[in-house]
Order: C-alpha cells, then sequence, then structure tokens
C-alpha cells in the first residue's frame, strides 16, 4: 500500500477519509443516508416482486411466465377482442343491408366510409395515391369521371373483379394497337390524335373530316360514336379533357399507336366482403357519388364523420 492510499483521519470533521484526493479536496468515508439506503432496498424487494408476478427472466425458452400470465400479446389480444366487439355490432347491420339501405342509413354510411377509408390507405393507395387522386395510368377516384361506372354496384364489380385482372370474371377490353400492328399508318395516328385533340376543346386541323371518317369506322364501337365512352367497354370518354395516360399531344398519339391496357387486381378472395362493400361505398362517396342527399351529408360532418376529408 503506498502512502497516500493509507486510511487517514480528516482533520476538521474526525471521519475517515477513503484516501482519494483531488487537488486537496479529500472524500471523507461517510455511510450512505438511511433514507437513501430504505429506498435502494424497497426497490429490491420490489423487483423480486415484479420478477414473481411479470414475465422477466430469460430462460432457454423464453422467458419466466410470470403468474399472472401477462404478456404483450395477451394485452394486445384483449384490446382487438374490444374492438372485434364494437364492430361487429354495426356489422351484423351491415352484412345483410343493400347498398340502398347503405347510402340511406347515416350509422351505416358512416360506418363504411371509415372501414373503407382505412382499407383504402392499406391496399389501394400505393396505385391510386393517398388521397385517391391517381397518377399517369391510376384514373383519380375523387372526380365523377367513370371508365367502367361510377354507380356502387358497378364500383363493387370492379373491386370485385378487377381490370385486365386474373380474375376469370374480370372486367376486359382492349384497345387495338393501332400504330404496333398496323391498324392505322403513323401519318393516320397522327390524325386521329389530332381528331381527339379536337373533340376534347382543342383547335380543329385540317384532317379532322378525314379523322371523324376513321373515328367512326375504328374508335366509335368502344368509344361512342360521339366520343364520349362507354362504361361498358371501359372505354374513356375522350371529349372531357380528362385523360388517363396525359393530354400532351405525345401522350395521346402513344395511346393511340401503342394502346395501353392498364392493370387494377381483383380483390375477391383478398379481402373480405365487408371490406370490399366499405370500399365501394367508400369509393363512391369520393367520386361525389349519387344517392346522398346534402342533408345527410352535413348530420354525418355533424357526427365527426368528415367526408370531404381528403388526407
Ligand atoms: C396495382 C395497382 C392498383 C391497385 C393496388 C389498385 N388499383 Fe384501382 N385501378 C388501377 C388501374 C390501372 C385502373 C384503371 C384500369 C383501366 O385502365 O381501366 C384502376 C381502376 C380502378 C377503378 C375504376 C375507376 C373507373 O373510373 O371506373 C376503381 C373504382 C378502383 N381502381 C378502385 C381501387 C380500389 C378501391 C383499390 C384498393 C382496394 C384499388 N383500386 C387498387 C390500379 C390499381
Ligand atoms: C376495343 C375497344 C376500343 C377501340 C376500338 C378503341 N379504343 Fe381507345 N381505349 C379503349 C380502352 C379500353 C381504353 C382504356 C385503356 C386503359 O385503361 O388501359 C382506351 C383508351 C384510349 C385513349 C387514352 C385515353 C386517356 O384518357 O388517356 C385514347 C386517346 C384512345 N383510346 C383513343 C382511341 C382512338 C383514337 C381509337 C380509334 C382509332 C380507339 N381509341 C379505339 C378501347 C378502345
Amino acid at each position: 500500500m503506498s502512502e497516500e492510499n493509507k486510511p487517514e483521519i480528516d482533520e476538521h470533521t474526525g471521519v475517515e477519509t477513503t484516501g482519494h484526493e483531488w487537488d486537496g479536496l479529500k472524500e471523507l468515508n461517510n455511510p450512505a443516508p438511511r433514507w437513501w439506503l430504505w429506498i435502494f432496498y424497497i426497490t429490491i424487494i420490489w423487483s423480486v416482486g415484479y420478477w414473481i408476478v411479470y414475465p422477466s427472466w430469460p430462460t432457454l425458452s423464453g422467458a419466466t411466465k410470470g403468474v399472472i400470465g401477462w404478456t404483450q400479446f395477451t394485452k394486445l389480444e384483449a384490446e382487438q377482442a374490444e374492438i372485434a366487439a364494437r364492430q361487429q355490432q354495426f356489422l351484423e347491420k351491415f352484412e345483410p343491408a343493400s347498398f340502398n339501405q347503405i347510402l340511406n342509413d347515416q350509422e351505416l354510411y358512416a360506418f363504411a366510409v371509415a372501414g373503407g377509408r382505412a382499407a383504402f390507405k392499406d391496399n389501394c393507395a400505393t396505385c391510386h395515391g393517398t388521397g385517391a387522386e391517381g397518377g399517369k395510368g391510376y384514373p383519380n377516384l375523387n372526380d365523377d369521371d367513370w371508365i367502367w361506372g361510377g354507380h356502387v354496384e358497378e364500383i363493387y364489380e370492379t373491386l370485385l373483379y378487377g381490370i385486365r385482372s386474373t380474375h376469370e370474371e374480370t372486367r376486359y377490353n382492349i384497345m387495338p394497337r393501332f400504330g404496333v400492328d398496323g391498324l392505322l399508318k403513323r401519318e393516320e395516328v397522327a390524325i386521329m390524335t389530332d381528331y381527339v385533340l379536337a373533340i376534347s376543346g382543342g383547335a380543329k386541323t385540317g384532317t379532322f373530316a378525314r379523322g371523324a371518317e376513321i373515328f367512326k369506322s375504328q374508335c366509335a364501337s368502344c368509344h361512342g360514336a360521339d366520343g364520349r365512352g362507354d362504361h361498358d367497354f371501359g372505354a374513356p370518354n375522350l371529349t372531357d379533357a380528362i385523360w388517363l395516360y396525359g393530354g400532351e399531344r405525345q401522350d395521346v398519339y402513344e395511346s393511340i399507336f401503342y394502346a395501353r391496357a392498364g392493370m387494377m387486381p381483383h380483390w375477391q378472395g383478398r379481402l373480405d366482403e365487408n371490406t370490399i362493400r366499405q370500399l365501394s361505398v367508400y369509393v363512391h362517396e369520393m367520386g361525389g357519388g349519387e344517392g346522398v342527399k346534402p342533408e345527410e351529408r352535413a348530420a354525418l360532418d355533424v357526427q365527426g364523420v368528415s367526408l370531404d376529408a381528403r388526407e
């Protein structure tokens, strides 16, 4: 033992020092205060109790179980059971209700919209955007411009079977690849591009009459004689300047030259029936669907179900 480490008695207090010294300041070897010791003992007793009651010590096969059987999973299960029970009470009324009944019953309607909104975020937002605003090739579902129809039953069918999906009942229609397959010459595709731009509000060009002729023989069967589209064929309205694939001249040219054939998955078998019905009502609502009167909307807003929320 070196000279400095030897216990020494502090001359002012008479207490033994620990032998530690910093710049002339010496540490006294006082016992810990009683209150502090008591808290220390209580925490030890507490922790022993805790080990017995709750799962704590790791073992080879997991951890000690604890006498009350608490786990984060049982806690979660209990919470989920509570939510499920609350939903069950709505589901019992929702399940047998027709779309018409749902659209005319405030409670069922609010239930559908809330459930549909949550399911939309999980399953649809990747393609259609979180606000359902769409993007190139993915239709905006907020407007009342529908390719396959905006009645709630039509939306339901779109969701069940998908569009050009692998479901055997899928909505299906393929526009011919006019350029690629040589059905129209390049200059004819150009003429049709100008024609489509003209009927959607653009200026008429010198080839408009020729375009109208080709449209009648090649396009009208799907897009309609007036170019307003046809929900039965999933052919978009070409006159409303709302474009699925872009309205620049080059976009329209490519739509006609290559054709597009967008794919939307089917949801039957992936989502349960109730969720698909909730989604149908939600999407219908977003597109300003018919069947809900303004005063009902106002009442729902009061209930805190903001129908106009576009988060
Ligand atoms: C993989 C991408 C993708 C996902 C995921 C997806 N969609 Fe679509 N959806 C599309 C495409 C592409 C179209 C347009 C198909 C076409 O050209 O007709 C479409 C069309 C639609 C239409 C028809 C719109 C109309 O104007 O008739 C509805 C309704 C729709 N989607 C709703 C949904 C809902 C609800 C979900 C979630 C359950 C969803 N989509 C998930 C890609 C997707
Ligand atoms: C067999 C039916 C069919 C015929 C015939 C047809 N189309 Fe289409 N057309 C469609 C469908 C279906 C779509 C939507 C494609 C998709 O969603 O992928 C479409 C999409 C388009 C678009 C893109 C619209 C947008 O919003 O971006 C244009 C432009 C178009 N067609 C023009 C024409 C012209 C011009 C002709 C005639 C030369 C024609 N189509 C003939 C079915 C048809």
